[in-house]
């Protein structure tokens, strides 16, 4: 069995994280003691994938909880000032919301324990860290059933390793079938714009020893016309009340080809990804990034100076097009409306 990537972690004091800009050519860590810098991480993609935008940013409040950093201001408007902060670095990923919310609430729970701010928060961040560690293994173990002997799987984006801190939760599942020996190939998109098919999950997979094939995200459809794909499995970033899923751009053309060709579509998301707040797609916050992304590819212009360009990092698949989704609580399928509320009822239970 291979190892487990370790991707993000705590180390004296300092958060250390692999910048997952320069993956596949470098594999470069970086460690720091300012929040500011995990937020511009966070905003490039040096950290990336919505687990681990959480994990990140819960470590980093505790960076900025640390002795001599707020006791002039107060703890309460340092929390605020920390909370905006990170809040303001990607706005679809719902992880982010949840985990700095629970670094709050622990951080103002401990006041006058005698433990301090920052051990507070470090404690709460190393405790998300886990918790989506083990339930990168819980999807993959029940996401892994779903696969018959022999399938070949498509998947968008990267959601290993690096996107989680933990095993992953669509290529979690792909790598518990390959160990079993159900997973016959993989097909991946390389996802335009910031490839992170390309770049992160063909690297990964390439670790892990696992057969894949790199493809541009307008073959998929073409593949599956062909009979070549037995199902799709993909992260998410938001999944609202109804089932509605934001992941990243181009799932939903992806779920409509599954769709057209009676392949099955699967969801793969830990509980932490699901925001019974958001009541369907049209609540879920799409991140618009930079036009810079579309025009250039890497440092070389491709499009010609002046070209206007539009480039929204998600999408929302209906939870209509969504075979089942696969939470570390087992098989979630529709109605999701109910099946995903008695899903949470029983993580707060
Ligand atoms: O913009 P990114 O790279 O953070 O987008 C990541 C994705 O869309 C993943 O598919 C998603 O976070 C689920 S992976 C656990």
């Amino acid at each position: 069995m291979a190892s487990d990537l370790e991707v993000i972690g705590w180390r004296e004091g300092k958060l250390w994280f692999l910048d997952q800009r320069l993956l596949p050519a470098e594999e470069r860590i970086v460690e720091t003691e300012e929040p500011e810098e995990v937020c511009r991480a966070l905003k490039s993609l040096a950290i990336r994938g919505a687990p681990l935008i959480g994990i990140a940013a819960a470590y980093g409040m505790a960076l900025g909880l640390r002795s001599g950093m707020w006791e002039e201001e107060g703890l309460g408007s340092r929390l605020e000032r920390l909370a905006t902060l990170f809040l303001s670095t990607r706005p679809t990923a719902v992880n982010l919301f949840k985990a700095v919310d629970r670094v709050r609430r622990s951080v103002f729970a401990h006041r006058g324990s005698g433990e301090n701010a920052a051990e507070a928060a470090l404690r709460e961040a190393r405790m998300i860290h886990e918790e989506e560690q083990a339930m990168c293994r819980g999807i993959a173990d029940h996401g892994a059933n779903l696969l018959s002997p022999g399938s070949v799987v498509l998947t968008h984006c990267n959601s290993g390793a690096l996107a989680t801190g933990g095993i992953g939760t669509a290529l979690g599942v792909i790598r518990r079938a390959w160990e079993r020996g159900t997973l016959r190939h993989v097909y991946m998109n390389e996802t335009r714009p910031l490839l992170q098919g390309a770049r992160l999950t063909a690297w990964e997979l390439g670790k892990l020893g696992i057969p894949a094939t790199l493809i541009v995200d307008s073959a998929s459809a073409f593949l599956m016309q062909g009979g070549r794909v037995h199902a799709v499995i993909v992260g998410a970033d938001r999944i609202a009340a109804n089932g509605d899923t934001a992941n990243k751009i181009g799932t939903y053309a992806l779920a409509l080809a599954a769709h057209h060709h009676g392949i099955p579509f699967y969801v793969a998301a830990p509980t932490s990804t699901i925001d019974l707040a958001a009541r369907a797609g049209k609540d879920i916050p799409i991140e618009v990034r930079s036009e810079e992304e579309l025009v250039m590819l890497g440092s070389k212009r491709v499009a010609p100076e002046g070209t206007a360009a539009y480039n929204p990092a998600f999408d929302v698949t209906p939870g209509s097009l969504i075979t089942a989704i696969v939470t570390e609580r087992g098989v979630v399928r529709p109605p999701y409306t109910a099946s995903l509320a008695a899903t949470e009822e029983r993580v707060q239970a």
